[in-house]
């Protein structure tokens, strides 16, 4: 079996086969804001199942491709569908593509997702700028032995979400007229939406908005020494806020904020 950094180094030439290089900003599209990637200029496109060694994605409505090109006058490397762990796929499969924007010398990663709301004061449809997160996965993408090339053994979280970029993203907001929250993303394991006793739990804990992705890419990417910028679209309210939950509302409210989301994203990356 090849080894992380052999797979790497394949993954990578072949990514730089197809013209793709000088990567600045790697970019992860959450459930119903991959959109987002239509408007990448000079677009190169590769979906996952021509790239060695990248896993394929499971789940409908995630297309489940790479988007390379320039956003708001920056090179992105943009994924359109991630991998989740409810899915399967184990930790280190889930932040392999971050492994790869890394190989890219990517420098900054802007991850998003979509999140229930678990603080009183949000509604459906707020984006929450992410300023520290809670692992409740139960696993850890670094567990086994450290591949000290790649990062260190203990990496530092005391700052994963940059500070600098949620300045400039809270800026950018106030001049654009978007109304941003912040808070702290709690990942659950999934694929249930948590229980209300859950959500109860993750309030005490500290919790603004619960999701299912999102912290094993940041941790991934804080071992890789990539700056973080984190948003989350709050598609509706956790368990016992609401009358009940389904897919289709989160879709639904994607839908209606995506145009603030778009802003928010372009012109936070064209202050960066
Ligand atoms: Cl309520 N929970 C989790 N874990 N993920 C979500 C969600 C809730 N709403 C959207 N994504």
């Amino acid at each position: 079996m090849d080894s992380l950094q052999e797979k790497l180094k394949e993954t990578t030439e072949f990514i730089k086969s197809k013209g793709i290089g000088n990567v600045e900003f790697g970019l992860i599209l959450g459930s119903g804001l991959g959109e987002l990637a239509e408007e990448i200029e000079d677009a190169q496109t590769i979906t996952y199942d021509q790239i060695p060694h990248f896993p394929v994605s499971t789940v409908t409505g995630h297309a489940g491709q790479l988007v390379y090109g320039t956003l708001a006058g920056k090179r992105v490397l943009a994924m359109q569908g991630r991998f989740h762990y409810y899915e399967g796929y184990s930790m280190q499969t889930v932040t392999y593509p971050v492994r790869v924007m890394a190989a890219l010398k990517a420098h900054s990663l802007i991850v998003t997702n979509a999140a229930g709301g678990v603080n009183l004061d949000f509604t459906p449809g707020d984006l929450m700028l992410i300023t520290d997160h809670i692992n409740f996965m139960g696993s850890n993408p670094l567990f086994g032995a450290n591949i000290d090339e790649l990062g260190p053994r203990f990496p530092d979280m005391s700052e994963a979400y940059r500070l600098s970029y949620r300045t400039k993203a809270k800026e950018v907001a106030e001049r654009q007229n978007i109304h941003l929250k912040e808070g702290i993303y709690m990942g659950f394991s999934g694929p249930t939406y948590e229980t209300p006793a859950e959500v109860r739990f993750a309030r005490t804990a500290g919790a603004d908005a619960v999701g299912m992705s999102t912290v094993p890419e940041v941790i991934v990417a804080c071992h890789s020494g990539l700056n973080v910028l984190g948003i989350s679209c709050v598609t509706n309210l956790a368990a016992g806020m609401q009358k009940s939950l389904d897919h289709k509302e989160v879709v639904a409210t994607t839908e209606r904020v995506k145009i603030d989301f778009k802003t928010l994203v372009k012109e936070t990356l064209k202050a960066l």
